[in-house]
């Protein structure tokens, strides 16, 4: 299938020369979004992974279907304040100025193989953040996956070392 004729370019958003690529036309289609999470399970299924690690917003609507399909566990990566349990938090850079992410102290065990899922790889700063806190907790990171790679930006050489798949490129 090809998901980039899915996927909507709106230009000038959030700010003028920003080419914002919408997700939402490829997951009001059930088969496209049935077929963009299937192939990536195709790609992920002999990886023996454990839990599926996701930064909200989007990262939620990319990782609980892939942790569903794999039978692999979801944890959820939250702004810092917004999870209920005891936290670790790490920082990261936005375009301007900082933000923390969160994720519960006891979400993974250690050497419990954790794949990174979200929607976009921009700059690689909520993914490297994400990263971070699988670290810290001792998960045994077995790849990073996505449905948009941003190439032009580079997010790529934040995550050497790892192995990335995207399902669709710019
Ligand atoms: C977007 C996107 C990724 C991140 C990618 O999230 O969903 O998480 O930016 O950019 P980066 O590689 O430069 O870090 P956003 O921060 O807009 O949050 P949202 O999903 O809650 O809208």
């Amino acid at each position: 299938m090809d998901f980039k004729e899915k996927i909507r370019v709106i230009p000038d958003f959030p700010q003028p020369g920003i080419r914002f690529k919408d997700i939402t036309t490829l997951l009001k289609e059930g088969p496209a979004y049935r077929a963009a999470i299937d192939t990536m399970v195709e790609r992920l299924k002999d990886k023996k992974i454990d839990l599926i690690v996701g930064p909200e917003a989007r990262g939620f609507v990319v990782g609980a279907p892939l942790a569903y399909a794999l039978g692999a566990g979801f944890v959820p990566v939250r702004k810092a304040g917004k999870l209920p349990g005891e936290t670790i938090e790490t920082e990261y850079s936005l375009e301007y100025g900082k933000d923390k992410l969160a994720i519960h102290r006891d979400a993974i065990q250690p050497g419990q193989r954790v794949l990174v899922a979200d929607d976009l790889l921009a700059t690689g700063g909520t993914i490297s953040a994400t990263i971070n806190l699988v670290r810290q907790l001792q998960g045994e990171l077995v790849g990073a996956a996505f449905f948009i790679e941003l190439t032009y930006l580079n997010g790529r050489e934040k995550l050497q070392g790892i192995d990335v798949f995207s399902l669709v490129q710019y």
